[in-house]
């Protein structure tokens, strides 16, 4: 929201297309956006334009539509806009937010997350007399709002009030912004879980203000008596974004606030002021503003075809940056500042639980060993679905990790909750500063990796990795027994970025072997021991970019099902390195190639014995068993990279994917 700096309408377009598009990775199958003024220089009004498909349709549609001045020039202005993942109703422009209350866009909303009681509130403003467009659950918000507003007792109520008693008869989780006619020049903005156990969607007010530093004005400053917590300067910010991911206003200003659950924040008449819901009165929150480190350069794929491609490459520096400063290499001390005050208690817990989704998940499974040998504690690795599905036995004495790139995955969210509730130490593992998980869990690991775009992790994954490994080599810091062990394993990570950059330039190889397989219908990857992982995320890799089907197979598993799959024509990949499962897994070799199996072989730098039973090897350099699947799972990144481009996929954006999942 601009307040008195005269922009023009292609302006507004421009800034509110530009944050949709850094914000795609998060939902591409359609997008909408609402301004203000329909015809040439009518603003008392809204327009809607929606559109299937990714948000470069919308903006191409944006400049196609004549009955617009796009070169009109407003003093104040409010715009919304939305890139969807559909969860209720199919991809289309009809379900795309904005949605609205009726044909005259009196009320427009975009809306994060979930409405769980939608039908309820649906067949009641039916019986009203309400016709509903879409088949999604946010339409009943914009309907909803119409009704407060068309039977208020006072001509005088406030934008938020109304807002207000719609949230209150929502359950789900949302994070909501709302615009209107009947408002113009205001904004209103909530984010609220109606229960404990549901993800409320990130979601944060940025301010950007060209004449005073917001910093030193104390800005927003405590709840008053009142409830209502405002601004309290005698000047005005004069722009305002609401937005879910910084990324997407990060070119236009660095001061953010996170809105907590329950706040709604509104701006009118240039001024922002933050209210608490009324059920949460009692509460004395402090809302900060806090200085954002991202760079813009930071979000740019630069020279690179993809932001998956740009973030493989990354991994020199991201892995590095992991360790930066949390490693003594002279004395072998590794300090995690979010962990350290809670490291007795860690280390005097019965168990460690380890929780994520998708690649997370696989940095859980791919650490599993070496913190069960340097912590000597049984670990758990979980599923956060699996585990709430079951209802997991958790108790006050277990340290649960939760481990999240976005800090945003509903499941693990929701895991960390029910953790919670039962009394465990709660752990953030996450690249999101400011994110849910991170500021709900009791410590943590910030693992540093710098913004990840692209919808299939990479870099993520690898300092995830390293971070966990360095949490086991903190725990073992007085183990003696474990000391010889600490030091290889410590110099081991002191050449990882090196090594990292000698296994990149394999990626001509690799392009080759991708030349090969990319029009095959499956691709099988199989390993053990520390690999097992490896091949469940390389797997992972290919079946979210390439679409074609992908298994990661444990080979100690081969003869009690997949060797059934295993023929001449089966594309293999096997991960053999020379760790303690080396013998099994060339066991594993012989059973495959006995079966005319052509397996192309993840392997150590001359290993002759493996190379002459491969069809094809890629050789890779040697590290300590423990951190070798940090080596060898870039190979299978870089695969997966060139067979989607190879079979013409977009592939920052896989089709029914996204990035951050915040509904169950
Ligand atoms: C989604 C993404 C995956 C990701 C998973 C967990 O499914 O598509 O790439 O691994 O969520 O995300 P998180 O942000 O919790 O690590």
């Amino acid at each position: 929201l601009n307040y008195r700096v005269p922009k023009t309408r292609k302006d507004i377009f421009t800034t509110l297309v530009k944050g949709l598009q850094r914000l795609e990775y998060r939902g591409y199958d359609s997008a909408g956006v609402a301004v203000d003024g329909c015809g040439k220089v009518d603003t008392n009004s809204i327009c809607l334009f929606k559109k299937k498909g990714k948000v470069k349709a919308l903006d191409e549609e944006l400049y196609k539509n004549d009955s617009i001045d796009l070169e009109l020039e407003l003093d104040t202005h409010f715009g919304i806009a939305h890139t969807r993942w559909a969860t209720h109703g199919e991809p289309s422009a009809v379900n795309s937010h904005p949605q609205r209350s009726d044909k005259n866009n009196e009320f427009v909303v975009i809306h994060n997350g979930i409405i769980t009681n939608y039908k309820e509130l649906k067949k009641y403003l039916i019986s009203k007399g309400y016709e509903f467009e879409s088949e999604t659950d946010t339409e009943v918000i914009p309907k909803l709002i119409k009704y407060l507003y068309d039977n208020r007792e006072s001509n005088y109520v406030s934008f938020s009030t109304l807002v207000e008693r719609v949230i209150q008869q929502l359950e789900g989780a949302f994070a909501l912004v709302f615009k209107s006619i009947h408002f113009p020049g205001q904004a209103v903005a909530t984010r609220s879980a109606a229960t404990v156990f549901s993800s409320i969607p990130p979601f944060s007010v940025f301010i950007c203000d060209t004449r005073i530093d917001v910093q030193s004005k104390n800005y927003i400053n405590r709840v008053d008596s009142s409830n209502a917590l405002h601004s309290v300067n005698d000047r005005m910010a004069v722009e305002f974004y609401f937005a879910s991911d910084a990324s997407a206003i990060i070119e236009h200003t660095n001061k953010v606030m996170y809105l907590e659950d329950d706040d709604i924040a509104a701006v009118a008449d240039g001024k922002l002021s933050v209210h608490r819901m009324s059920r949460s009165a009692g509460e004395d929150p402090v809302r900060v503003i806090q200085t954002l480190q991202m760079e813009l350069q930071q979000i740019m794929k630069g020279n690179f075809k993809a932001f998956m491609q740009k973030e493989i490459f990354e991994q020199p520096e991201s892995v590095f940056n992991t360790m930066r400063g949390r490693i003594c290499f002279d004395t072998n001390t590794v300090i995690l500042g979010g962990l350290k005050d809670h490291l007795k208690e860690i280390k005097r817990c019965r168990r460690l639980i380890i929780i994520g989704c998708g690649t997370s998940f696989h940095a859980g499974v791919a650490t599993r060993q070496i913190l069960e040998e340097l912590t000597e504690l049984p670990v758990m690795v979980e599923l956060a679905s699996d585990f709430l599905d079951r209802t997991t036995p958790v108790y006050r004495d277990d340290v649960c990790f939760f481990i999240s790139q976005s800090g945003e995955t509903a499941d693990t969210l929701m895991a960390l909750r029910y953790c919670k509730d039962r009394g465990a130490l709660t752990v953030g593992v996450t690249n999101t500063v400011g994110s849910s998980i991170s500021r709900e869990t009791d410590c943590g690991v910030h693992i540093n990796a710098g913004p990840e775009i692209g919808v299939a992790s990479t870099k993520a994954y690898t300092s995830q990795f390293v971070s966990l490994v360095m949490f086991g080599l903190m725990m073992s810091e007085d183990r003696l027994s474990l000391q010889k062990r600490r030091e290889e394993i410590i110099n081991g990570l002191s050449k990882l970025p090196e090594l990292i950059k000698e296994v990149l330039a394999l990626d001509d190889k690799i392009k080759c072997i991708a030349d090969e397989l990319y029009q095959e219908k499956s691709l099988l990857v199989m390993g053990r021991g520390y690999h097992y992982a490896t091949c469940l995320e390389g797997a992972l890799k290919v079946k979210e970019i390439t679409y074609m089907h992908s298994e990661g197979i444990l080979a100690g598993e081969l003869k009690h099902g997949p060797l059934a799959l295993i023929d001449y024509h089966m594309p293999v990949i096997m991960v053999i390195m020379r760790d303690a499962c080396y013998t099994k897994c060339h066991n594993a070799l012989q059973q495959v190639t006995a079966r005319q199996g052509r397996p192309i072989i993840l392997c150590c730098q001359d290993d002759p014995d493996i190379s002459k039973m491969a069809y094809k090897t890629i050789e890779l350099p040697h590290t300590v068993d423990c951190l070798q699947g940090i080596l060898c799972v870039i190979p299978l990144q870089l695969m997966s990279f060139h067979l989607a481009v190879l079979r013409g996929y977009d592939v920052d954006f896989p089709r029914n994917l996204a990035k951050s999942v915040t509904v169950e």
